[in-house]
């Protein structure tokens, strides 16, 4: 099915929550929500929301025709399951579960959520939940975004959402109501322009049902913040492989699809002091002719600007650089349209482990100082 594409303008300042309910008092805000819940709860169709992570494409998890949509319309792999989105416990516990949340939870709930965490809850017989959201496992991921926006949406549609990132499959996770439209237009009839997202990668997904209990995947909930709250189990969390052998099981499906990656060749610097001599000896090696090639360099801490690039600074806190990250990566692909981006790696601590996830699956290539 071929769709105009809508930008339907929210300001999230206008929602505030009450008990778990949202008041929202700009009125172009409340109609703007309103159509996009009705479309939610009346259609199958897609629709892309603001989270404070990433933007996501909403479709209800209930529903098996919709979550067709959320994969057709991405063109994503159908074994790769989706994150399931409530707007309170409450809802959770009325729509979803009929158990009491593994008490190993607690502590990560009640420090993060609402928040970019994720976690895993066992599925049982009588979950509504469509299969195609969990890709049928005996787990569904779940989290409670803080985005006032994407509560609102929620709250006002009563409907767990099943959202991936809104990006088209492969492509960088869009961080602004224009990267969705630049990858899915045509292709879905809503998108809720909420302004720029936040923390800018996705949430951390863990699983504490297993014992120790695994990171599937870094985001904006770091590791060091995990072990220092979870309390018990959680001192002892594991890393998932990064990449899942072809022969092993996959935890995380995500895990084996190239991801986040732009047009352009991404080159990942690790460990490159100000990056002269490896760039200069990447160049000489690749017989690249600077003058003929557009070159964009992402830097962070330590690189030196080049006056033949375009130079593009990411930030100098864990903070400041996920939130540029996609953006710039996006930017300098498509509205510079660069043939090359050049990219400074950042140690893996705290933030850094979700930014250099990311850069590593963007990248195309490593290079690797002393
Ligand atoms: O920040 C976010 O999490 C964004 C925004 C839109 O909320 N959503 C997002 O969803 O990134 P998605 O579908 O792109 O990522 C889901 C991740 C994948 O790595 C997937 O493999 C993992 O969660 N996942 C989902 N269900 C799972 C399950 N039952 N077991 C293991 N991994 C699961
Ligand atoms: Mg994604």
């Amino acid at each position: 099915m071929s769709f105009t594409t809508r930008i339907l303008k929210v300001d999230p300042t206008s929602i505030k929550f009450v008990n778990g309910t949202p008041e929202i008092s700009d009125k172009e805000t409340l109609t703007n929500l309103q159509t996009a819940a009705h479309e939610l709860t009346t259609t199958h169709n897609a629709i892309g929301f603001p989270t404070e992570t990433v933007y996501g494409l909403a479709g209800s998890a209930l529903s098996d025709e919709s979550v067709k949509s959320i994969y057709k319309a991405k063109n994503r792999p159908a074994d790769n399951p989706l994150i399931t989105h409530i707007s309170s416990i409450d809802q959770l516990k009325r729509k979803l579960i009929n158990y009491e949340i593994p008490e190993v939870y607690r502590n990560l709930i009640n420090h993060f959520w609402p928040g970019p965490l994720t976690i895993l809850l066992p599925i049982t017989e009588d979950c509504p939940i469509s299969s195609l959201v969990t890709a049928n496992q005996d787990t569904f991921a779940v989290r409670m975004p803080s985005h006032p926006v994407a509560r609102a949406l929620i709250a006002i549609s009563d409907t767990p959402i099943a959202a991936p990132s809104a990006n088209a499959s492969t492509r960088p996770s869009p961080t602004l109501a224009e990267h969705v439209y630049n990858d899915l237009k045509g292709k879905i009839p809503i998108i809720l322009d909420g302004g720029s997202c936040e923390v800018g990668v996705e949430s951390t997904v863990v699983d504490g049902l297993v014992d120790p209990p695994m990171l599937l995947r870094p985001g904006g909930v770091s590791l060091e913040e995990i072990k220092q709250v979870g309390g018990g189990k959680w001192q002892n969390i594991v890393i998932a492989k990064k990449t899942a052998g072809k022969l092993e099981p996959v935890k995380t499906p995500g895990m084996k699809y190239r991801h986040y990656s732009p047009t352009a060749k991404v080159v990942l610097f690790i460990d490159c002091g100000d990056g002269q001599e490896e760039i200069g000896n990447y160049i000489k090696k690749h017989n690249i002719d600077i003058d003929a090639t557009k070159i964009a360099l992402l830097q962070s801490k330590s690189f030196k600007s080049n006056p033949k690039f375009i130079n593009k600074e990411l930030g100098v806190t864990g903070n400041e650089i996920s939130h540029n990250l996609f953006k710039y990566l996006r930017e300098v692909d498509e509205e510079d349209k660069v043939d090359l981006i050049f990219v400074e790696g950042v140690d893996e601590t705290n933030e850094g482990l979700a930014i250099m996830n990311r850069l590593s699956k963007a990248a195309m290539e490593v290079v690797h100082g002393k």
